[in-house]
């Protein structure tokens, strides 16, 4: 069995980030998103990885190179241009060629192993085994609509969903995917849609099997579920401190990396804090993680992702439910009048909620 992963795509819903950045490579607790899904794959024992690459390509392959750091030998998989993980398929089929496959979307992150899922498609032999998850926004998702234990359709962000189970990014496939995916029409958005290709399948009287996903799942898209994504990472932290504490408090699970100097700070977990930062006089509220050689003097942090090299200073409002990019510097003062000077690149966002 290979293992394919999708890291194309262009991450619209998570700009302006994702202009500089793959939103595989956006960081959770401190790690890309994509090197849990790596992880995942590693541990089932799958050795060969093909990594469908876009735009991104080159910053994807700098940051996972030839896979041996996880005992994986990773082949990239160029498309040419982001039409649907059912044409990233088909781009895969020379690599992929008579095996089956397990197919991993690189912004999805799930926590329960994918090894038994692979037994069971290894045992049974479906043509596929897809995964489900009960959510509260099926509409932003392919969902499935079951009869008894069978599913019988598989509609990509419906309006009006059949059912609350949606479509985890985590599929297993035979080489009968390559015939469905040939066979089936773009949609509405122009792709073609893997839910499209699962449904060809059942149309056609092969065997589609469902499991419903263990342990959680998010798929980490947008700003809101990264952020979700992050505070389930955080609640499995290991407290861990490498750095120097003067007249500081941590309470609950907190890690920080070499190099790091807190100074009158306050850290409530779960939180975790990168190596070389700089932190004086700063409030840090539970599940927020802090990239390497931030800067953070006299402000406060909550609920919030911040990248490497990042600044913020005298900023007397609390900054909540944040993602903040790299390098970028947030400065406040206590000068009259209250101003605020503004330099945000295409699809900023600056609100108070
Ligand atoms: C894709 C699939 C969708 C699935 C989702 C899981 O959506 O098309 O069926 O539920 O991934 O993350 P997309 O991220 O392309 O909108």
């Amino acid at each position: 069995m290979k293992a394919l992963i999708l890291a194309g795509g262009k991450g619209t819903r998570l700009r302006p980030i994702t202009f500089s950045m793959a939103k595989q490579l956006v960081p959770v607790a401190n790690k890309p998103v994509l090197f849990y899904g790596l992880e995942a794959i590693a541990a089932a024992g799958i050795r060969q990885v093909g990594i469908i690459v876009g735009d991104t390509a080159a910053e994807i392959q700098r940051a996972v190179g030839d896979g041996s750091r996880w005992g994986v030998e990773v082949t990239y998989i160029p498309q040419p241009e982001p039409l649907g993980l059912a044409h990233a398929v088909l781009t895969a089929e020379p690599y992929l060629r008579d095996e089956p496959f397990i197919m991993y979307l690189g912004d999805n992150i799930v926590t329960s192993s994918v090894k038994p899922l692979i037994e069971a498609f290894e045992q049974r032999k479906p043509n596929a085994l897809i995964l489900l998850a009960k959510v509260p926004n099926p509409q932003e998702f392919g969902v499935a609509e079951l009869q008894g234990e069978r599913v019988v359709r598989l509609i990509e962000k419906p309006k009006q969903p059949p059912s609350n189970l949606a479509l985890v990014g985590v599929y297993l496939f035979d080489p009968h995917i390559f015939e469905a995916a040939r066979a089936i029409k773009p949609s509405w958005r122009g792709e073609l849609e893997i839910t499209d290709a699962i449904q060809y399948l059942i149309d056609n009287g092969y065997t589609v099997e469902w499991q419903q996903i263990t342990g959680w799942w998010k798929d980490t898209g947008s700003l809101d579920a990264l952020l979700e994504a992050n505070r389930l990472v955080l609640e499995d932290l290991r407290p861990a401190n490498a750095g120097t504490l003067e007249e500081t408090q941590l309470h609950g699970r907190v890690a920080i990396g070499a190099g790091s100097i807190l100074k009158r700070c306050t850290v409530r977990g779960p939180a975790i804090i990168g190596a070389n930062c700089y932190l004086e006089d700063c409030y840090i509220g539970s599940f927020t993680s802090i990239g390497d050689g931030v800067r953070l003097v006299s402000c406060e942090v909550e609920y919030s992702i911040i990248l490497e090299g990042s600044v913020v200073e005298q900023v007397e409002t609390r900054i909540e439910g944040s993602l903040l990019g790299k390098n970028v510097v947030v400065r406040g003062g206590a000068k009259r009048p209250r101003t605020m000077r503004l330099m945000l690149g295409d699809s900023s966002l600056v609100e108070t909620p």
